[in-house]
């Protein structure tokens, strides 16, 4: 069943459903990365100290990143991220997510 601020949320941006959905897997991305990478990976602006992580900003504005780039490196293990387990959706997900940053940062 759909709820009304869905339908409200459709009407309003009138694009087409594609476009809508790719909008929630954005936004089911970013849910994803604030659960499970926030620990490690530092926002935009905040220091950089030697036992953190780069920001998102950072990696996606390195030359090469496209899609591709982005699927295969969910699907490997990486380390120290060996531990992370997402599920296939999870990924995808979070993908979408990179890819919007990436298309926000330009
Ligand atoms: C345990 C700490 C840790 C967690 C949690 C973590 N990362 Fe990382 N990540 C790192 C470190 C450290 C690096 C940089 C070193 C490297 O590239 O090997 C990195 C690098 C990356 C890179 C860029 C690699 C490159 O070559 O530039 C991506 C993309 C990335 N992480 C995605 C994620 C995503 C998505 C999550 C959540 C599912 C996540 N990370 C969670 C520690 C972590």
């Amino acid at each position: 069943m759909l709820n009304p601020g869905f339908i409200t949320l459709s009407l309003a941006i009138g694009g087409p459903p594609s476009a809508i959905a790719d909008q929630a897997a954005v936004q089911r991305g970013e849910k994803v990365v604030e659960e499970w990478c926030r620990d490690c990976h530092v926002r935009d602006g905040e220091d950089l100290s030697a036992d953190m992580a780069p920001p998102y900003e950072m990696i996606v504005a390195v030359p090469g990143r496209d899609r591709a780039w982005f699927e295969k490196f969910l699907h490997e293990d990486h380390f120290p991220m060996t531990t992370f387990r997402l599920f296939e959706t999870e990924k995808a997900d979070v993908v979408e997510w990179l890819l919007d940053l990436q298309k926000r940062g330009k």
